[in-house]
């Protein structure tokens, strides 16, 4: 996996699955990491685990997110990576779709992102640096009873590409990961099925991800791609969408 010595890493969403991960193992490959998160006991627990920096954050806050993140690059004296993982994703029929559902989760996934990114910018600005933004499948092909989540993710991708381009010349590289991880948040999508659905997702799952039929490990398939996105061996790639998938979307 590669080494990132020295690198200054802020992670959103960090106290639950794929932003809990990085805040787990960037510390013992040399990352310094602060994360932001709601759950302040799992805050902690992360923290003593690995020695990352955690801050308490509603990323729907979009002042506190902020003066969250001045605070953390003031506390790493710098900043090299930003990686926003903090997202929902709830269930709906889209014509069930309520105008607070819609704001909550066009707030939570795509508003974050532009308010965590432009925060971020004026410290990656002088020595370049990277943005790892999350994006999902449902925001390029569609999400049947996501769709609220789905145009967030949509949102997302654009703005990820959008920014790759116009802050390129700075050295920054903006790239997103359309994961198919096992997470809290794939547990919640599985408790929300009935046991006929569930056993008709699996059985899809088992024919629709080519490598090993199901999601991936946090450990094993996503954190080493993380690192390498977060370090130089990856200096010529930005604006693209990582799909950490096991091969469900062959495109791009
Ligand atoms: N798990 C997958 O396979 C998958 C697939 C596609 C996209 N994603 C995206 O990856 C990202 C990480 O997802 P995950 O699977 O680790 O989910 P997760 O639910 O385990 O973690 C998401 C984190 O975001 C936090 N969060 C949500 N709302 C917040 C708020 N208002 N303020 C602060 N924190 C908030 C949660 O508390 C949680 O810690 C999300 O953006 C998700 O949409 C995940």
């Amino acid at each position: 996996m590669e080494r990132l010595d020295g690198a200054k890493v802020i992670v959103t969403g960090g106290t639950s699955g794929m932003g809990e991960a990085v805040a787990l193992a960037f510390p013992g490959l040399g990352a310094e990491v602060v994360f932001f998160g709601r759950n302040k006991a799992a805050g902690k627990r992360i923290s003593e685990k690995s020695g990352a920096t955690f801050m308490p954050l509603d990323i729907k806050d979009a002042d506190a997110t902020k003066a969250a993140i001045d605070e953390a690059a003031a506390k790493l004296g710098g900043l090299d990576v930003l990686i926003h993982a903090a997202g929902i994703a709830p269930f709906s029929a889209a014509e069930e779709i309520t105008m607070e559902n819609w704001i909550d989760v066009m707030s939570t996934n795509a508003t974050s992102t532009y308010v965590t990114n432009v925060a971020a910018f004026p410290y990656l600005k002088g020595e370049g640096g990277v943005i790892l933004n999350f994006t999902s499948s449902g925001g390029i092909q569609g999400y049947v009873r996501k769709a609220h989540y789905g145009a967030s993710k949509g949102a997302v991708t654009a703005w990820s590409r959008s920014i790759a381009m116009e802050w390129a010349q700075y050295g920054i590289r903006v790239n997103m990961i359309a994961p198919a991880i096992w997470t809290p948040m794939y547990d919640k999508t599985r408790a929300a099925m009935t046991p006929e659905q569930l056993a008709e997702h699996d059985k899809v799952m088992a024919a629709s991800v080519p490598l090993g039929g199901k999601l991936g490990d946090l450990d094993t398939d996503y954190v080493p791609v993380m690192a390498f996105l977060s370090s130089d061996s990856s200096k010529f790639i930005t604006g693209q969408v990582v799909c950490i998938d096991g091969g469900i979307l062959m495109m791009r």
